[in-house]
């Protein structure tokens, strides 16, 4: 199939958090369209690739206005070949001069458009022609850090996921079962909950780590003798926002503690075994390869040790991860590095090296389901998507169609 690129557009578009991007659209030669809008993040690593051109929003929709004489007529049949038009139109090595919004933009716009042209579902554009089993479902219940102004738990993510779901339907629903049970029991145990939520949509209370840690897996075990379901819990640490450059240590804000290097790995450690964690993201912050590597190796491979600014999409990174052995999985998201291929390059060489692969929203997302079909198509072991808020459930409602649509396959099993 050969789809013609006949008109791009750009509209600028406002994500979760009221942020602008691009709303990219392409129409083919044979009138079809696809579309895509960016989402953002607000604790960005530093080695993510560039989100917007020199001269902000308005500059990315003049770069759009650019593409449309760039790829009129314009002719693919692979979404590689569309990605490598994009790194030429940019000209450089990671978008510098386009940004990310525009590349993913263009990058996901084609690869929906390629999809309803050729009229097949888009994880099988992206991945071929596979029958993936599905990930398991990974959610932020109760947020802290950057996502909660530092006025909740300095840990920026506690999450639970399920661990032996029959169906994404069975997985997903009864993580929403976890969630609502983690607000009933912060109602009776906090004075101050209000039922105020992050920009993920995940709870926020004024308790303690400790107490947080209660709730949580309090209401992990209530579901679980209610439904059957057993859950794991996980933490995203998100040590880059924590570490302070200057003076070489981690800033607890609420806390009020600085943890030098050793002192992070042992509290880190000591987190994960107190609160039976089998999850652990950003432990360390995003230089510090050898840190992962030791965390690993004192956690053993039935903790997963995952890189997200550490390893940002990028495949020198994540084969530099893999042979230091720094951590066991790393988290997937298209926009740290702009385009669909690439993105889709950086986690087969993850879990071609061993390492389980976690596609992940950002915490200022769009309306769009196409995340739910990359996630199919790289055969991700986990989807990190907050359970609540429309532009999260519809990455998982698209998940429930594909397998309503298809048959259940099943949902991963890592531990
Ligand atoms: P971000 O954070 O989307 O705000 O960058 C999410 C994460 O750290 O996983
Ligand atoms: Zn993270």
């Amino acid at each position: 199939m050969e789809v013609k690129v006949r008109r791009v557009e750009g509209y600028i578009v406002f994500d979760s958090r009221g942020s602008p991007t691009i709303e990219v659209s392409i129409t083919s030669e044979r009138g079809f369209r696809g579309r895509f809008a960016s989402p953002s993040g607000k604790s960005v690593g530093k080695y993510e690739a560039p989100p917007l051109p020199k001269d902000g929003i308005l500059g990315a929709k003049k770069i759009v206005d650019e593409a449309n004489k760039y790829f009129h007529n314009f002719s693919f049949s692979t979404q590689a070949e569309f990605d490598d038009a994009i790194k030429r139109f940019d000209g450089g090595p990671r978008y510098e001069r386009i940004g990310t919004i525009v590349s993913l933009g263009l990058s996901f716009a084609a690869a929906d458009l390629a999809s309803n042209e050729g009229g097949i579902p888009m994880y099988k554009w992206i991945g071929g022609d596979i029958k993936p089993t599905f990930p398991i479902p990974i959610c932020n219940v109760l947020g802290g850090g950057k996502h909660a102004l530092n006025r909740s738990i300095d840990i920026q993510e506690i999450l639970v996921f399920p661990l032996n779901a029959r169906s994404y339907r069975d997985a997903y629903t009864s993580t929403l079962e976890v969630y609502r049970k983690v607000s009933e029991l912060l109602s009776d145990r906090d004075m101050f909950f209000t039922g105020g939520r992050n920009d993920e949509g995940a709870w926020v209370t004024t308790l303690t780590d400790e107490e947080a840690f209660d709730i949580v897996w309090d209401s992990v075990d209530r579901v679980r003798s209610e439904v059957g379901v057993k859950f794991g819990v996980g933490i995203d640490m998100a040590s880059s926002s924590l570490w302070d450059v200057e003076s070489k240590v981690y800033v607890y804000r609420r806390s009020g503690v600085n943890r030098d290097r050793e002192e992070q790995i042992e509290y880190v450690i000591d987190l994960v075994k107190k609160h039976n964690i089998q999850y652990v993201e950003d432990p360390l912050h995003e230089d510090d390869f050898p840190g992962f590597s030791y965390i690993r190796k004192r956690l053993g491979n039935k903790v997963l040790v995952v890189g997200d600014d550490l390893y940002v999409t990028n495949i020198s990174r994540i084969k530099l991860g893999i042979s230091e052995r720094a951590g066991n999985a790393v988290i997937i998201k298209p926009n740290q590095v702009g385009d669909v291929s690439t993105t889709f390059q950086a986690s087969k060489s993850a879990s071609e090296g061993g390492f389980k692969v976690v596609v992940s929203h950002r915490s200022g997302e769009t309306h769009y389901p196409h995340l739910a079909h990359l996630a199919l198509a790289v055969e991700a072991d986990m989807f990190k998507v907050s359970p609540v808020y429309g532009e999260r459930v519809i990455k998982h409602n698209e998940l429930l169609l594909i397998e309503d649509l298809y048959g259940s396959r099943g949902v991963k099993r890592i531990w």
